[in-house]
């Protein structure tokens, strides 16, 4: 029988028939448009986790996770991560077009010249203890910086992205040398974005430091595969702050908040403590594996699963060949490497993973990857923020500019004690 294509979906409700809208997207993805069901019918849809739920229509980021597809502005991944810059993919997610040559330069001039802190920031660092977590420190520290640069009119907004994508790396990098009690390290003109972001990491002002090129290339790589990711946790908490009015800056603080969640990006962190546990118990992974199909056990093998890839997360493909690579250049030999072959192999194998679709994410190897810079674990959710970064700021734009826009405001069910009368404690 052949499909009939119509405009409207019509949903049966105690016998009576709403017909409800469709939106269809350049995929042909198909939502059921519910905007005035409930002034309608009084209904609303229920959704927990909104993992059915779409928040907007959106023209950043494509994902098919049933055919691991991931695309930027229509540009797949793979060759965004193969042949582009990170500086250029923030170019793009952003503004929606890759850039001219001029547009680039200029684009790059404007994120070394603006990547300086005000100096009275610093006094912030201070007061934080050497053992705050880093996600804390930057999540406290964007939102910090709305006291610096105000908002303004559409200008100053756009100055304010540009402050935002110039200095998020310089609070990253003062943030790790406050924790290890170094003297700061100034971001220089002469570098590129992510040279300079190691340089600020690993340079000692007593000490010539050049970074590596394997190096930068690896991170350049990974903050490009990390950069979007269309409505997921931190973006749609992003664009929920944003809906009420509050600033770029409010917004991508609270986006931080969202991403350090050891559910979220802070699963990266979770995926090495979680390999560095099994090689101190002998190298053996069967045992985590079981753990993790018990479900009397709330243990779940951190870097597995993803809510919306089914088959394969493309990142992780293109993370585990680059691991191979840079421990190899480096000369390294990570004992987590092979355990998180292992694990993959056994887990792929197994029926508890097989069913539920459960395939190592972003997070499996990007943390060995990390390990082999030589970043701390308490960093990698902050590298993770860092190029995220860029998805977040075109999520806030486009949100704002979108007429359809109203402030987030979900509905609920409610199920709790129905209306009784207040009794007033007895006086004794
Ligand atoms: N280990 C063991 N079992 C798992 C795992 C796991 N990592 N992930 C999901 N399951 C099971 C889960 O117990 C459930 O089983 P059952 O149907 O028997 O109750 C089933 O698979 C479906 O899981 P879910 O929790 O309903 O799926 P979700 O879409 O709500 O959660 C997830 C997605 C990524 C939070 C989850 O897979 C998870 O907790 N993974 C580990 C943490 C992780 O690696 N997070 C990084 C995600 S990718 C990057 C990012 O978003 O920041």
């Amino acid at each position: 029988m052949e499909s009939v294509q119509t405009d409207t979906a019509t949903l049966t409700l105690n016998g009576a028939e709403y017909e409800l809208p469709l939106s269809i997207g350049t995929e042909d993805e198909v939502g059921v448009d519910i905007n005035t069901l409930r002034s309608e019918s009084g209904a609303i849809t229920l959704d927990p986790g909104y993992g059915n739920t779409g928040s907007c229509e959106s023209a950043i980021t494509f994902i098919n996770g049933e055919e691991g597809v991931l695309r930027y502005r229509g540009y797949p991944i793979g060759e965004l991560a193969e042949k582009s810059s990170f500086v250029e993919v923030c170019y793009l997610l952003i503004n929606g077009e890759l850039p001219t040559q001029d547009e680039l330069d200029d684009f790059r001039h404007k994120l070394t010249y603006h990547s300086l802190l005000h100096e009275d920031m610093k006094k912030f660092f201070e007061g934080y203890p050497p053992s705050a977590p880093p996600m804390s420190v930057l999540s406290a520290m964007v939102a910090a910086m709305s006291a610096y640069y105000p908002t303004g009119d559409e200008e100053v907004v756009d100055l304010n992205i540009i402050r935002l994508l110039a200095k998020l790396k310089t609070l990253a990098a003062f943030a790790y040398k406050k924790s290890i009690g170094q003297p700061y390290v100034y971001p220089q003109n002469r570098h590129s974005y992510t040279e300079d972001f190691l340089h600020t990491m690993f340079a000692v002002p007593s000490e010539d430091y050049e970074v590596p090129d394997v190096l930068e290339e690896a991170l350049d790589m990974l903050l490009i595969l990390h950069a979007d990711h269309e409505q997921n946790c931190s973006a749609s908490t992003v664009r929920m702050v944003g809906s009420s009015g509050a600033s770029l800056f409010a917004s991508v603080s609270a986006g931080i908040g969202a991403l350090s969640g050891p559910l979220h990006g802070g699963a990266n962190t979770e995926v090495i403590r979680m390999l560095e546990e099994i090689h101190e118990a002998g190298g053996d992974s069967s045992k985590y594996v079981e753990k993790a199909k018990d479900s009397d056990d709330p243990f779940r093998l951190m870097g597995f699963g993803h809510r919306v890839y089914k088959n394969m997360d493309p990142r992780a493909e293109i993370i585990k060949s680059t691991a191979d690579r840079v421990l190899d250049e480096l000369g390294l030999d990570d004992p987590l490497l092979d355990i998180a072959r292992h694990l993959e192999e056994a887990a792929l194998e197994d029926d508890y993973f097989i069913e539920r679709s459960l395939y190592p994410n972003v997070d499996f190897y990007s943390g060995i990857l990390y390990r082999a810079m030589g970043l701390p674990t308490e960093m990698f959710t902050v590298m993770f923020s860092m190029g995220r970064l860029p998805g977040w700021i075109a999520q806030w734009k486009e949100m704002r500019n979108d007429e359809a826009t109203r402030i987030y405001r979900p509905r609920q069910v409610y199920v709790g004690a129905a209306e009784r009368d207040y009794t007033p404690i007895e006086q004794r």
